[in-house]
């Protein structure tokens, strides 16, 4: 074999192992998912959004809870420093933007790319996470976000909502499922297709497990009702 191809070699093999790596650290740093103590009863779903395509999975997460929970839907730019009585489940989902939840820096890219207003121009989850007061484990909470859709392997590297699941771990809440992740066509969307119900059934998922804790397994389940906006 000649140099220039044991080379290449040399450097492919190096790269799949920090690309191995990187995804390996990223599985290993997330939270233990910790079921619900309760049934869900009441639930806020706080979103960033530049183009609309994250506002989607959160409206239909939103409408997936809303059959056994009262829900509300805020913008990230909207929502309270402190959670509001009674919540019982946070869930929070932002774009990924440079591997991680995104920054001023990447929301001002968002917006030249768009070349018009973005949705959430104020703030981000990153900054309102960092805001939110601690809370203790018996609010449940789960983080998701939306990603250009890449090639299977590529898809764990960096996400979103990782760094929201680890900053939800940190304030205290009981983080109930893995971080989900939602798929858009390159950088603006729309949603792949399915998504949108792959996100509603998500939520309902959780509610279930919920609804299925021996302590509370016999509990009535609570009217339906909702307040989405
Ligand atoms: C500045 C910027 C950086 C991005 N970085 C990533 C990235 O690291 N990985 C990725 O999968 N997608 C990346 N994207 C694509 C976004 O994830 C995509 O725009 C987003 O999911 C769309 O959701 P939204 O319409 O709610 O903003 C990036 C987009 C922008 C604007």
């Amino acid at each position: 074999m000649n140099s220039f191809l044991l080379l290449l070699l040399v450097i492919v093999v190096a790269a799949l192992v920090a690309v191995g790596l990187a995804v390996l650290r990223a599985r290993r740093s997330l939270p233990r998912p910790v079921a619900p103590r309760a049934p869900i009863r009441r639930a806020l779903v706080v979103y960033e959004s530049m183009y609309g395509n994250t506002q989607r999975v959160a409206r239909a997460i939103a409408d997936g809870l809303s059959g056994v929970a009262t829900v509300d839907l805020i913008e990230v730019g909207e929502a309270p420093a402190e959670l509001p009585p009674g919540v019982d489940l946070l869930v929070v989902g932002g774009p990924t933007h440079a591997f991680g939840m995104s920054r001023p820096r990447t929301r001002a890219d968002a917006a030249r790319q768009a070349g018009a207003r973005v949705i959430s121009e104020r703030t981000g989850v990153r900054e309102w996470l960092a805001s939110l007061r601690p809370t203790g484990p018996a609010t449940a909470a789960l983080a998701f976000d939306t990603h250009a859709s890449h090639p299977r392997f590529f898809r764990h590297i960096g996400s979103a909502a990782a760094d929201i699941a680890g900053s939800l771990a940190r304030l205290g809440f009981g983080v109930a499922a893995a971080p989900e992740h939602f798929w858009v066509a390159g950088s603006q969307g729309p949603l792949d297709p399915g998504e949108e119900q792959r996100a509603r059934a998500w939520a309902r998922g959780l509610l279930d497990l919920a609804a299925w804790q021996p302590s509370t397994a016999s509990s009535p389940r609570p009217e339906a009702s909702s307040s989405t906006s």
